[in-house]
């Protein structure tokens, strides 16, 4: 059994994007402007992520018995993913994501239909436990069913010095906060950390807040992406949080994926560039997570090592 660095147990999608002016009122049809398909999933984006960045990953996904599902899994086999645990499920579609991205606001709206990607189940978890096991970084976010994301991230667990990055999303209400003392690093963005924290994140003085409501509910570490400002992280050690800023781009084309790539980075910086400290890993990972938001789509968007030295140095 080949051993990968990265494991990730989470979702595959086909994203529909429209790009539009603006979204339409309520009851009105309005003209977009494009429409583009393309591969997604918060979990197969992650991975994706990493994999185009140089590190050696494996998927624990389910896609349906439909055409994306076959494209998918030759799609993870191009970029080298260990797909020994991608199962093609019959009689049920691909999970598939209706994206709309506003121009005027910068910003994105997702529908998701989850198809297989809601079938994986803690028996497949079982089923993959050495490739889990054996993995330096785990990946896990919440658009699989919640017990298998657990499933997977207590088996993960056994191994103590693996690193366990939990990305609650799309996040929940009422998540059982358990859920928080497993992971190492818990990755959010601004609305994922208000739902969970109710802390309405709109300045830094507001993620430091929800930050150390994070660490209250047992995180070891907790990271919120703020988009163009950057990110700011707290530790359970650490006195106050930290702001880790970035230049911004003016005029982003598409932040659909940046966030999941951010998490593909950071689990690329913990076993490939690990002489960095944590601020300098979360710095590395925003740089690399702007380079997405220039171009349209999601993996399509990603970097791969070779498109950006600068940032390897
Ligand atoms: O995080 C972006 C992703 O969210 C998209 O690719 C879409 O599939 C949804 O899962």
């Amino acid at each position: 059994m080949a051993v990968s660095d990265v494991v990730i147990v989470g979702s595959c999608n086909i994203d529909f994007t429209i790009y539009t002016d603006r979204i339409p009122k309520r009851g009105e049809t309005i003209y977009g402007k494009k429409f583009t398909s393309g591969f997604g999933g918060k979990g197969a984006n992650q991975c994706i992520a990493a994999a185009k960045l140089g590190a050696s990953t494996a998927m624990i996904a389910r896609l349906g018995d439909d055409n994306f599902g076959k494209e998918y899994f030759d799609l993870l086999k191009k970029h080298n993913v260990n797909t020994s645990h991608v199962m093609i499920t019959s009689g049920i579609s691909s999970g598939v994501a209706q994206i709309t991205v506003s121009e005027s606001e910068g910003d994105n709206y997702i529908l998701i239909v989850e198809g297989a990607n809601g079938l994986l189940s803690p028996m497949d978890v079982e089923l993959a436990a050495d490739i889990i096991k054996q993995a330096k970084v785990g990946l896990f976010q919440l658009e699989i069913p919640l017990e298998t994301s657990v499933a997977a991230m207590k088996l993960f667990k056994e191994k103590s010095n693996a690193v366990l990055m939990f990305n609650p999303s799309p996040a929940k209400e009422n998540i059982d906060p358990i859920i928080f003392t497993l992971c190492d690093i818990l990755v959010v963005n601004e609305t994922e950390a208000e739902m969970i924290t109710k802390v309405v994140v709109k300045t830094i003085e507001d993620a430091y807040a929800a930050l150390k409501s994070f660490i209250k509910l047992g995180c070891k570490t907790a990271i919120i992406s703020l988009g163009s400002q950057g990110a700011a992280f707290a530790t359970k050690t650490q006195k106050e949080p930290v702001h880790v800023k970035v230049n911004p781009i003016d005029n982003p084309v598409d932040t659909t994926g940046a966030g999941d790539l951010f998490l593909g980075a950071l689990a690329y910086s913990f076993i490939y560039k690990n002489h960095l400290n944590l601020n300098e890993k979360i710095m590395f990972s925003c740089n690399i997570a702007r380079e997405c938001v220039q171009k349209a789509g999601a993996q399509d968007s990603f970097p791969y090592l070779k498109d950006i030295p600068h940032l390897m140095k």
